[in-house]
């Protein structure tokens, strides 16, 4: 469903931060796109969706498709109508709207009737959302805040989201219900594509998962294999092949070996 095909990303025309990467999101799969700060993840997902033009950033060569549709320099807009929601990173609610003005902004491109209709299934599968309809947004936790963002691009019907680092900064019992919450979208046929630094979370529910380091894709494959390979499991996940825990010094001290760019 969607497609990249060794896109290299471009900002102000000198800061190579993707340098050719080639990755698939099947229709109605989970697809994870991890590593670590800087490894170009954002950048992926804003060059899919062409909100990189308001950086000075462009894909420079190779190309994206969306549902057979070449749309590596389509207009945002455009990326949007043709069903590709991008739920940026850092919950950029409309802080003064109430909970519901942002979900109508999420709905704006429907008519009222199906408007209605998508803000009532909203509210039925996510009932935090809808005891928190009249409240300010910018004053909800950080949880709240993203099944906020979460459920405005829903409104939108989209075949496809891509979320940028859902659980960052989030309680593990907050991070299980956004996951909740992802899980349902998945079961109810989006796709989706969701950038991730908590490893284990992210793999739980993808089916498949790609791993960035530098700018470059480093391993692929799927979620299942990803959880036992040795690798993912000292860097990502921090445990040794017998499970344990390791400390960060240990880390630190696999992490000079640099294996997967060897
Ligand atoms: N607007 C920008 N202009 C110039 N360089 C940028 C811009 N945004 C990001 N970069 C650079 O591109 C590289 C990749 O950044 P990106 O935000 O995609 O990483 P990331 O994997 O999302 O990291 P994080 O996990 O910290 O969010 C970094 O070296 C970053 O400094
Ligand atoms: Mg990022």
């Amino acid at each position: 469903m969607l497609e990249l095909n060794n896109a290299e990303v471009l900002y102000s025309d000198v800061i190579l931060a993707v340098k050719g990467i080639t990755a698939r999101v099947p229709q109605g799969q989970c697809v994870t796109l991890l590593g670590a700060n800087g490894a170009g993840k954002s950048t992926t997902l804003k060059a899919i969706s062409n909100l990189i033009r308001t950086e000075d950033g462009r894909v420079t060569s190779g190309n994206v498709v969306f549902d057979g549709v070449d749309i590596t320099s389509a207009n945002p807009v455009d990326v949007v109508r043709r069903g590709l929601m991008h739920v940026m990173e850092g919950r950029k609610v409309l802080r003064h709207m109430t909970v519901e003005q942002n979900l109508i902004v999420g709905g704006h491109m429907q008519d009222t009737r199906e408007a209605r209709r998508m803000l009532d299934e909203v509210y039925g599968r996510i009932k935090r959302l809808a005891a928190l309809r009249h409240r300010t947004a910018g004053y909800l936790s950080g949880g709240e805040q993203q099944m906020l963002v979460i459920a405005r691009a829903m409104v939108a019907r989209p075949k496809l989201i891509m979320i940028d680092e859902p659980s960052l900064g989030l309680a593990p019992l907050m991070v299980e219900e956004v996951y909740g919450l992802l899980r349902e979208l998945k079961a109810s046929g989006v796709t989706l594509l969701i950038v991730e630094q908590n490893t284990r979370v992210a793999l739980e529910l993808a089916d498949y998962g790609y791993v960035m380091e530098s700018g470059r894709i480093v391993l692929e494959g799927p979620s299942s294999s990803l959880k036992s390979n040795e690798d993912v499991r000292e860097f990502y996940l921090g445990l040794t092949v017998e499970g344990e825990r390791k400390s960060f010094r240990d880390m630190k001290h696999y992490r000079r070996r640099k294996r997967w760019l060897g």
